[in-house]
């Protein structure tokens, strides 16, 4: 599977696991329903003509409603990261005054572009917001990090999001409990929520109230649902798998990550997949093996992905 990847980065994105995560997508002929939407790479990748996506990050909301409207398209972003680069380029400080003027000016402003700049300029593609509400992830300290190819890396995967955006995909700035109730029967619901305990901030506090309020939101629902969490990592266990989700099925994979750069920081953390429907997998490892017709939905869905990808107006 070719997963498209978007242009806004954060430490949660889904990447790696959207193919272990779509071929676990029922067949249904409603929305694709997101109240988590974060990057929006598993929504980018989900191949559905409607969607419902939300997520209480305004910023995140307000970059591809813009994106999707066409007020930003991939030749107004190459344009302003061009200009922008060339400042960072030669900014006082090694390139640190600069990323300061577009991170003052996107606190006080919001302008989308500017979140864009500081999601790829910021240290490590990570996002963080402080208590004000405020960007709070430091400079990459890279002056020449907006080279002509990665510019043009940009470019291209905000032309994919604008291909990718339907007519028919909705964006809200709501809380999950103001979305889950308006799933219907035919829709899937996928919900990324914050890790309990992980990157608190501004817009991803998440308590043992929160999961019991998604827990009671996703058992009442009529729609089919996919929860991503975490199973058990080194050295703990996810108490809220016994407490909450034991009652549905669940699947899970391990997935090796870096905390650092060096080789013994690797470490490794089962996540799992809850979800509400009868599905032809194996518990571990990954083995999602889907059904003749599921597979043929899912290279379906891939074709049409790729051609989406072929839009000549950008
Ligand atoms: C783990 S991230 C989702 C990552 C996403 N799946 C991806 O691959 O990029 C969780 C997201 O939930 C959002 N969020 C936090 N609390 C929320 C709430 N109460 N309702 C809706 N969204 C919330 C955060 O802003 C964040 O973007």
């Amino acid at each position: 599977m070719r997963v498209v990847v978007p242009p806004i980065k954060s430490q949660g994105i889904k990447t790696k696991l959207v193919p272990w995560i779509q071929a676990l997508v029922p067949e249904v002929d409603g929305r694709w329903v997101e109240p988590f939407l974060g990057t929006g790479v598993v929504a980018f990748n989900s191949g559905f003509d409607k969607a419902l996506l939300s997520d209480t990050n305004p910023h995140i909301i307000r970059f591809y409603q813009q994106v999707k409207e066409g007020r930003i398209r991939s030749a107004s972003a190459r344009r302003y990261l061009e200009e922008e680069g060339k400042k960072l380029r030669t900014a006082g400080n090694n390139g640190y005054d600069h990323f300061n003027v577009v991170k003052n000016r996107f606190n006080a402003n919001h302008d989308p572009l500017d979140f864009l700049f500081l999601s790829r300029a910021g240290f490590n593609g990570m996002m963080r917001f402080n208590k004000k509400g405020e960007w709070n992830i430091p400079f990459c300290k890279k002056p020449n990090r907006f080279s002509k190819s990665y510019i043009t890396k940009i470019a291209n995967q905000v032309h994919d999001a604008a291909c990718l955006i339907q007519k028919d995909w909705q964006f809200l700035n709501l809380s999950f409990d103001q979305i889950i109730p308006q799933a219907e029967e035919n829709d899937i619901i996928y919900c990324d929520p914050p890790y309990s305990g992980r990157y608190v901030d501004y817009y991803n506090g998440w308590s043992e109230e929160d999961e019991q309020r998604l827990f009671d939101l996703l058992s009442a629902t009529k729609a089919k649902f996919i929860l991503s969490t975490w199973h058990h990592n080194d050295y703990r266990e996810n108490d809220m798998i016994s407490k909450y989700w034991n009652s549905f099925n669940i699947v899970t994979r391990d997935h090796f990550y870096h905390s650092g750069g060096k080789i013994e920081n690797r470490r490794s953390i089962v996540e799992a997949l809850v979800f509400n429907f009868d599905a032809n997998v194996r518990e571990h490892n990954h083995g999602i093996e889907p059904k003749p017709e599921q597979l043929l939905i899912f290279e379906q869905r891939e074709q049409y992905i790729t051609q989406q990808l072929v839009r000549p107006d950008v």
